[in-house]
């Protein structure tokens, strides 16, 4: 039986992994192991040599158990600290300053005017980029004689023959989105919605596909003087300065009456743009009070409830903003251009911890 001992024992002591355990293991303790066989023997003894030999084959089999157990267990610890070793990182090291990804100038813009309308009460409205024609054009009060359809430049989606699902577009702006709230929401109602746009035209400041920022409200008794003042703030708020004038042009729309275009103060001076100084002007929105049938196209009623209304372009406004002089470079996922503009992207737009900086 000491045979037996000193012989598992060092062969436990000498066993490289698990595997080479579960053999000695077998071999020793297992059903047939040698320890089981002598049991076995048992039976031919007589009673006073099985008072011996039996505690002492169970004390064996207990030791051998006990020696296996350890050393699983010893391996296991070998292989937790090898691998701890291993995997070992220094978390004092620098990060790596060279920035790989940006911020794209339009995520930063459409993320700065977001904290600055949800300070002034707006939440953040979202609808598809394929719209019916009704949303895009019959609801805003465009019908289909109306010549705002042909300047549009729509991009219209293939229908097959026999198909009878009303036509689609890409919208070409954003104003369908103030239908779908109204319809949601009902009224009152506050809403900014920013999102690609559509349209067939491309030159150095007009993209196929580019970015508006709609903003609606309606209330009781909301007027012109409201959407004076939320533009203003807004302005101001967006280029980081005290005043910026602002020139509100008569113009027209379908959606709204009276309509106003909003220009803001620049100067193109030495070939760069600078807002709110010099003699020149550039128009950056449409705007005007909810025409009554766009109302009433929102499930609203036009005698209980009038707003206002606004669209923008995003891209424009970033240019302004970051003297980016061509509008096509925003889509062309220039990596130079990307890092030259790019914002770092830890840093969230707010208007207490300053919106660019
Ligand atoms: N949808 C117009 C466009 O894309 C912009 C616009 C003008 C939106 C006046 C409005 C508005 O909400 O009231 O040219």
């Amino acid at each position: 039986m000491d045979d037996l001992k000193q012989k598992y024992l060092a062969q436990v002591a000498d066993a490289g992994d698990e595997a080479a355990l579960e053999a000695i293991r077998l071999a020793a303790v297992g059903k047939k192991g040698e320890v089981a066989l002598k049991m076995r023997e048992l039976g031919r003894m007589t009673p006073e040599e099985r008072q011996v030999a039996g505690p002492a084959l169970n004390a064996l089999k207990d030791e051998i158990n006990a020696a296996l157990a350890a050393k699983k267990a010893a391996l296991a610890d070998a292989a937790l600290d090898a691998r701890l070793r291993e995997e070992w990182l220094d978390v004092t090291l620098p990060a790596r300053d060279r920035r790989q990804g940006t911020i794209h100038p339009i995520s930063q813009v459409t993320e700065e005017l977001t904290a600055i309308f949800a300070e002034m009460g707006f939440s953040v409205a979202e609808g598809p980029r394929i719209d019916t024609d009704w949303y895009n054009f019959d609801a805003l009060n465009i019908p289909g004689h109306h010549p705002a359809r042909a300047e549009m430049d729509t991009f219209y989606m293939h229908r097959a023959e026999g198909d009878n699902r009303p036509p689609h577009v890409l919208r070409t702006h954003t104003s369908p989105v103030q239908i779908r709230s109204m319809e949601k929401m009902g009224a009152p109602l506050r809403i900014i919605c920013p999102g690609g746009v559509y349209r067939a035209d491309y030159d150095q400041t007009h993209t196929p596909m580019f970015h508006q920022v709609e903003g609606l409200a309606i209330d009781r008794d909301i007027s012109m003087a409201h959407l004076k003042w939320v533009l203003e703030e807004f302005v101001k708020a967006y280029f980081e300065v005290d005043g910026v004038d602002l020139r509100f042009r008569a113009s027209h729309f379908p959606f709204t009456e009276p309509s106003a275009e909003v220009d803001i103060r620049c100067s193109w001076e030495g070939g760069t743009l600078k807002v709110g100084e010099g003699d020149d002007w550039l128009e950056i929105l449409g705007s005007g009070m909810v025409h009554p049938n766009v109302l009433k196209a929102g499930g609203i009623d036009p005698d209980q409830w009038q707003g206002f209304a606004f669209g923008m372009g995003i891209d424009r406004i970033a240019m302004l903003k970051y003297g980016i002089p061509d509008l096509r470079a925003f889509f062309d996922s220039d990596l130079r251009w990307l890092r030259h503009y790019g914002f770092a992207s830890l840093d969230q737009p707010t208007l207490h911890g300053g919106l660019s900086r």
